[in-house]
């Protein structure tokens, strides 16, 4: 009893959604039976509607890549692939990042999807709907409202016509260096949001709730504003984004989820981790061999991974699990 449906983002793929809520999307790439990279738009509906959360963490190298997948592989769960114009011009070229993606995407079992992280700029986002990426955040959050709105839906048009989902930012997310989001003079409007969303057609949409990007200073856990998440939640009826999750404390996002997030960006921490795993392992053995501590690296970053997606929901949502019915087998 599975209805079969084409993706409207994603021709090559057949999405099968069963009938038990935990069971989740099982899809097949109709060449082949490779699993690609996918859209963000129908893994995010998936969230929404189910009421979890989907990690999108940062990706600078081979490192982070196999961190990433290896923990959606792990918990099966879906996952977003961040890379940033700034990490792709300093680091992470993308000729090199999305063709390693795309080929471990491929060899995957669970959904994982490639996200443009911040894209300003109509040259960045162009150039990532040219490497494949399957999703475009763009990020009109520091312009007047008007200008976000009309730069925004034409990057929508843009995105939706190669092939891509969209996400865009309204109010706007800082730096937690800066204190940015203690103040709510950044904070998403309701009636705004309502509007934007209108008029843009974006597929998500980044709130500011008073996360910051960045590490807060010690012992800080920021103030959400959870009242303004239930009204853009019930006003917008639609995938919302937080952004800033690093160190915004585990009270705070499982509220946020269960309010309606239903895609949390996380940078910072995941970095934090992997670094810090190299440090201990270098005071330990400072002759350690330079596989060795890359590897130490991406252990770490996989458990971090891995404790956040239990965290927030997502882990066991396309596997087999004791809730599917015998009929299945
Ligand atoms: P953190 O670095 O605070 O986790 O934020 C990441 C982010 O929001 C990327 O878009």
């Amino acid at each position: 009893i599975l209805i079969k449906e084409k993706s409207e983002y994603q021709s090559d793929y057949v999405w099968c959604y069963g009938i038990s809520d935990c069971f989740g999307i099982v899809w097949n790439c109709i060449e082949g039976g490779a699993i690609m990279l996918v859209s963000m738009k129908e893994m995010l509906h998936h969230a929404d509607k189910n009421n979890y959360a989907i990690m999108a963490i940062n990706c600078c190298n081979m490192e982070c890549a196999k961190a990433i997948i290896g923990a959606a592989e792990t918990e099966c769960s879906p996952v977003i692939i961040n890379i940033s114009p700034r990490q792709w011009k300093s680091h992470a070229s993308l000729d090199a990042t999305v063709p390693m993606i795309n080929n471990m995407a491929q060899k995957s079992s669970v959904p994982i999807a490639l996200n443009l992280d911040h894209g300003q700029e109509y040259n960045d986002v162009v150039e990532a709907i040219q490497h494949g990426f399957t999703n475009i955040m763009f990020d009109g959050s520091a312009l007047p409202y008007q200008e976000n709105l009309e730069r925004t839906a034409l990057i929508s048009d843009l995105a939706h016509a190669s092939g891509c989902s969209i996400e865009a930012e309204l109010g706007h997310v800082g730096q937690a260096s800066a204190g940015d989001g203690v103040s709510n003079d950044f904070y998403t409007h309701v009636d705004q949001a309502v509007e934007f969303v209108k008029q843009t057609h974006v597929d998500a949409l980044a709130v500011a709730i008073g996360t910051a990007h960045g590490q807060y200073p010690q012992g800080y856990v920021p103030h959400l504003d959870f009242q303004r998440l239930k009204e853009l939640k019930t006003a917008l009826q639609m995938p919302l984004v937080l952004h800033g999750g690093s160190g915004a404390g585990q009270k705070n996002i499982q509220k946020a989820v269960a309010l309606g997030i239903n895609k949390i960006n996380v940078c910072t921490d995941v970095f934090a981790v992997g670094r810090e795993r190299m440090k201990t392992s270098l005071e330990e053995n400072p002759h350690i061999d330079l596989m060795d501590l890359c590897h130490e690296a991406e252990m770490a970053m996989k458990e971090y991974i891995c404790s956040y997606m239990q965290m927030i929901g997502s882990s066991q949502r396309y596997c087999y699990c004791m809730s599917v019915k015998k009929e299945f087998d």
